[in-house]
């Protein structure tokens, strides 16, 4: 048997919590060999402190062979002490009407904090995953804080974007799902993102000729795939949750698999083109578990360099933004 690690998760009670630790203590996230302790961390607000008992009784009641501990806590030095993952989904979500960026100034303060008890008190291999929005922004933030623990061990997460475009390809095409490869998400979490279409496969041919309708993927195609986190908010009254929470899982999964492919948003350090020092979603390769190597060397046409200046041009506003929350 595996040593436990220790899986640190803000927002425990909330609704993607909901989803999400169920499935980690399941092993969909870390593999069915591998034990796991959860350190579930919640506002300090008694209600929620509440919620998050009875969250924690129904884990205890699924009886997961692979879950060896459960912590409760609203103390961040707590939480996420001794983390070898810290998965930061606690925050505030939007409403109807507002973009992701509206939350900026209540969430941007609680990845200060967050980013440097972590950087205090996590393991000496500790990955972070920021999901809370705007996520790129607030994993910036927290990244900025942290002294002992480099940039490139914080991701924010658009997998549930790329999701999103695959099943959207795979609609248009009248296929399998599983027969689309290679699209992945670039830049910001909020409608500027640009699911990258012109690298994409749909049964090993490109996606634009599968497709072989230019107008639906440089327009209705980008918009969809944009606009989905507002579009299940209209529908649904609340934001995406159990496929953020599936996305998460994915995420991570990918991120632990060596030779997965995947997007994730990283310390862009000037790829194709983004500043150096934003968060941007971008196609990497995971090389060890937790590691990873951003993948250079696609052609970006007119259209596509138009899209990535757009998103880096609105990430780059979110950093001057919240210029006084970096340390
Ligand atoms: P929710 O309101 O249901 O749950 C959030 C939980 O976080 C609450 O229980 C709250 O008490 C807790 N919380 C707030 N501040 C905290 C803190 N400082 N420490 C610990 N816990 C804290 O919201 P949700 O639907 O679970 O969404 C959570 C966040 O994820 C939102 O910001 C949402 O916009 C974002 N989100 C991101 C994606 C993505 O793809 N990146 C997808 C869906 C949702
Ligand atoms: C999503 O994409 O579903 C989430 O980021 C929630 C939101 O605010 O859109």
């Amino acid at each position: 048997m595996k040593t436990p690690i220790r899986v640190a998760v803000t927002g425990a009670a909330g609704q993607i919590g909901y989803s999400l630790l169920f499935r980690i203590a399941s092993g969909a996230m870390f593999g069915p060999d591998q034990p796991v302790i959860l350190q579930l961390l919640e506002a300090p607000i008694e209600k929620a402190l509440k919620a998050l008992e009875g969250v924690a009784m129904e884990l205890d009641d699924c009886a997961f062979p692979l879950l060896k501990g459960i912590v409760q806590t609203s103390d961040p030095a707590v939480g996420f002490k001794d983390a070898n993952w810290c998965l930061l989904v606690g925050a505030k979500p939007r409403g109807p009407g507002m973009e992701r960026a509206d939350l900026l100034k209540d969430n941007g303060r609680i990845f200060i904090g967050q980013g440097q008890v972590i950087d205090a008190v996590a393991a000496a291999d500790a990955r972070i995953c920021v999901v809370g929005n705007p996520a790129n922004t607030n994993c910036m933030i927290a990244a900025s804080q942290a002294k002992r623990l480099p940039a490139e061990r914080f991701t924010a997460m658009v997998r549930l974007d790329q999701n999103r475009a695959q099943t959207q390809l795979a609609k248009k095409a009248g296929v399998d799902l599983t027969a689309v490869k290679d699209i992945f998400i670039y830049g910001n979490h909020s409608p500027t993102m640009f699911p990258a279409f012109a690298h994409a496969s749909i049964g090993g041919r490109p996606a634009t000729e599968a497709i072989n309708d230019l107008p639906w993927l440089q327009g209705p195609f980008c918009e969809t795939v944009g606009k989905r986190g507002a579009a299940i908010i209209a529908a649904r009254g609340a934001s995406s949750a159990a496929s953020a929470a599936n996305a998460l899982v994915d995420h991570v999964r990918s991120l632990v698999t060596p030779g997965a492919i995947h997007s994730v948003a990283v310390k862009a350090n000037g790829a194709y083109g983004f500043d150096a020092n934003v968060w941007a979603g971008l196609p990497v390769r995971t090389t060890t578990p937790g590691s990873y190597e951003v993948i250079h060397g696609y052609a970006m046409d007119d259209f596509a360099k138009s899209k990535i200046a757009a998103t880096n041009k609105e990430l780059a506003e979110e950093r001057a933004l919240v210029a006084d929350m970096l340390s």
